[in-house]
């Protein structure tokens, strides 16, 4: 019988590396993107490699269609909400706008997704959500921070509401990750933030694929609410920079 996961963002970073594991894994994985172009991209590359793929260009913002999209599809055994958004801006510059972009999709989008795809997952499914390492603290993305923070207290919220169901939630904590979100740092910041690596490099997409597997896993029964940092080690320091 098909098992079937949803991953958010999957078309690019650190989602396509998640929606290509969950494939391998012998789910067949819908990826919800709102850039149509590396959706089909990445699509077709996962359709290439014989994986069961398919791509739904929207914006999750966007409640009525998140919703219409949800009833459309089978009941799901695993929803990674991976899609964020991550920007810079100082303490003062921070305004309500900053807030609300950020909050309306790593948020509250993550929120209208859940409780529809909730609705209908059978028990023993997972909700995995990709909060942030720096959900501790980091200067100059207030905005961001607080909006991943928010995503933990979420997710632990949300496996209490959910654990009757035994609908298991978690969240990944990715450290410092080589993606396109990574390269829109400046080049300074980007050379501070990889000086304080305790391994020594950047993480990779295929290292938070590899817990996402693991806490998606049909196998995986006992394990909920809570948060797995996947940082090499960066959040052994402290808040950091
Ligand atoms: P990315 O920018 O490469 O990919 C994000 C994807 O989400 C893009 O394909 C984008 O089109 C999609 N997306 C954004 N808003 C959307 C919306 N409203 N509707 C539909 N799709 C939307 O980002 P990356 O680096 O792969 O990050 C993925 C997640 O990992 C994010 O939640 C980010 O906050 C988190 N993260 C990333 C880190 C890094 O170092 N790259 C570190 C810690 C957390």
């Amino acid at each position: 019988m098909e098992i079937h996961a949803l991953v958010t963002g999957g078309a690019s970073g650190i989602g396509r590396a998640i929606a290509q594991r969950l494939a391998q894994d012998g789910f067949h994985v819908h990826i919800v993107d709102r850039n149509g172009e590396l959706l089909n991209e990445a699509v077709a590359q996962f359709q290439q490699e014989g994986l069961l793929a398919e791509g739904i260009e929207l914006d999750l913002t966007n409640q009525e269609a998140v919703e219409a999209t949800v009833a459309s599809l089978p009941a799901l055994r695993a929803l990674v909400n991976n899609a964020g958004l991550f920007d810079e801006v100082g303490f003062f510059e921070a305004g309500p706008e900053d807030f609300r972009r950020m909050y309306e999709v790593n948020l509250v989008a993550v929120a209208t997704l859940s409780r529809a795809v909730a609705s209908r997952m059978e028990a023993g499914s997972k909700i995995v959500n990709i909060a942030s390492r720096a959900y501790l603290g980091a200067k100059n993305h207030i905005h961001y921070v607080s909006s991943k923070a928010a995503l933990v207290g979420y997710t632990r919220a949300c496996a209490m509401e959910l654990a009757p169901r035994s609908i298991l939630v978690n969240a990944v904590a990715p450290g410092l990750i080589d993606t396109p979100l990574l390269r829109a740092l400046a080049p300074e910041r980007r050379s501070a933030q990889l000086a304080l690596q305790p391994t020594g490099r950047a993480g990779r997409p295929d290292d938070i694929a590899n817990a996402v597997s693991f806490l998606a896993d049909p196998k995986m029964e006992f394990i909920t609410g809570q948060v797995l940092f996947v940082d090499g080690g960066k959040s052994l320091g402290g808040s950091g920079a």
